[in-house]
């Protein structure tokens, strides 16, 4: 059952459910988050899960402070301009991964960006302070549902499937941060939020960029990923005899010969945790492609799906 936490104690249980793996949804000022540590990929694995996410999309890592976030992402020039301005609060700046950032690959669905963000809210502070560690959250809210404002709506929906929710009141802004993406040569609005973008401009002293990327290879939705990271590599789908010199990534028991495998339980939400960080690792070594056994369609095997079936897509 999903237990309900509040205050001190609320505090320090809902760090001990983290710590442990488990998912407890949090308050922030923007709205509330299904949060995970974002160092255990299993953990993250089931944020899709429980949202019942039919695909991997990159979520937001939440830190205390700028300098805890200085550690996972690389902030420089504007981005350290908008980070000293106007952090804590709502915006959230996508900025280069930093190799030795400890985060699951599923966080940044393989990118070689973070999107970070440092809450105002205290409890969500002394929540993070507590921890002293990333937090990927996306909304508490089913998929395809309205981003819950209070612990109250977060219940009535997630309700069982997760361990936790911190009651931290009524998110004050009530719709999500505003995204940056300050990994290109200049500032661009992914999503507008919380925080006005005439107050971003007025930071920059310039207009912010808000076009879409000319890369898109996918209708992009607001809110959704308009890049995605894929393998040098072709990637073969459904294989169960891979050929000689084709690098096998295997799912469940019986491939003895795998170069890697996703999960040789059969598990999916290991496989999930597993996905990005093989995908790459495989990348990497000698072979003419990636094929990949067959991966059942339910549950986090609809995302895994998904994914593959956009890396195997001809390019
Ligand atoms: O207010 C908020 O931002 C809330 C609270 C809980 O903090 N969080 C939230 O997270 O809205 P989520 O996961 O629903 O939104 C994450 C957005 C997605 O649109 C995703 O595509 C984008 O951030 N994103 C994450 N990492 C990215 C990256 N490396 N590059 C581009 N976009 C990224
Ligand atoms: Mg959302």
């Amino acid at each position: 059952m999903t237990e309900r936490l509040e205050g001190e104690a609320g505090l320090t249980r809902a760090v001990a459910l983290l710590r442990a793996g488990e998912l407890v949804a949090i308050p922030t000022e923007t709205v509330y988050g299904l949060a995970a540590d974002a160092r255990n990929g299993e953990a993250v694995a089931a944020i899709f899960e429980a949202k019942g996410r039919p695909r991997f999309n990159p979520l937001i890592s939440h830190l205390a402070s700028l300098e805890a976030a200085a550690e996972v992402g690389v902030i420089e020039g504007a981005a350290l301009e908008l980070a000293q301005t106007f952090w804590p609060g709502p915006l959230t700046l996508v900025v280069p991964l930093r190799a030795d950032s400890g985060l699951s690959s599923l966080v940044t669905a393989g990118l070689d960006t973070v999107a970070l963000r440092v809450p105002a809210l205290p409890l969500a502070h002394a929540l993070l302070t507590a921890l002293d560690g990333p937090l990927a959250a996306p909304s508490a809210n089913p998929s395809g549902k309205i981003s819950p404002s209070t612990a109250g709506h977060v219940a009535e929906s997630l309700a069982g499937r997760i361990a936790a929710v911190l009651d931290g009141g009524p998110a004050e802004v009530g719709v999500e941060s505003t995204i940056v993406d300050c990994s290109g040569p200049s500032p661009r609005l992914l999503r507008p939020g919380g925080l006005p973008v005439e107050a971003l401009e007025a930071a920059l002293g310039a207009p912010l960029n808000h076009e879409a990327p000319t890369n898109d290879t996918a209708p992009n939705a607001p809110g959704q990923l308009s890049s995605h990271y894929a393998p040098g590599k072709p990637v073969l789908l459904n294989v169960t005899k891979p050929a000689k010199d084709a690098l096998f990534l295997a799912f469940g028991p019986g491939y003895p010969h795998a170069s890697a495998n996703l999960s040789l339980a059969g598990d999916l939400r290991e496989a999930a945790a597993n996905l990005f960080a093989m995908l790459h690792a495989l990348d990497t070594q000698p072979g003419s492609a990636i094929a990949v056994a067959p991966v059942p369609h339910h549950g986090l095997g609809l995302a895994i799906n998904d994914r593959l079936t956009r890396a195997a897509a001809p390019r």
